[in-house]
């Protein structure tokens, strides 16, 4: 069905709340990207860089399809990566991720303001 509409709830980097709606298939970086998220993806899906980092919400993170494992060896890279980090290019998004809630981590190592 095409009328399908995914909600993804996104947690800014600094604590801000942005809702995006997506459709079945649509990538979950171009998702952030589009609502303006800081989500460089530098090499844009490729699994070379880590820019697209997202830490899943606990309660979704087993419901996504599970990472592969070069995904795995770039999250050793990736800034303030957690448990729950994904590389927000590799996550198509599909009907039953509606509500899906991802948080951007903050861009540099820098905790404090810039
Ligand atoms: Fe580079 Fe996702 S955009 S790994």
């Amino acid at each position: 069905m095409s009328g399908d509409t995914i909600r993804v709830v996104f947690t800014t980097p600094q604590g801000g709340t942005v809702q995006a709606e997506a459709a079945p298939g649509d990538n979950l970086l171009r998702v952030g990207q589009a609502k303006g998220l800081p989500l460089e993806g530098t090499c844009e899906g490729q699994m070379a860089c880590s820019t697209c980092h997202v830490i899943v919400d606990p309660d979704w993170f087993h419901r996504l399809q599970p990472a592969s494992e070069e995904e795995e060896d770039m999250l050793d890279f990736a800034a303030g990566a957690c448990r729950t980090s994904r590389l927000s290019c590799q996550i198509d998004l599909a009907a039953e991720l509606d509500g899906l809630a991802v948080r951007v981590p903050a861009e540099s190592h820098d905790m404090r303001r810039t």
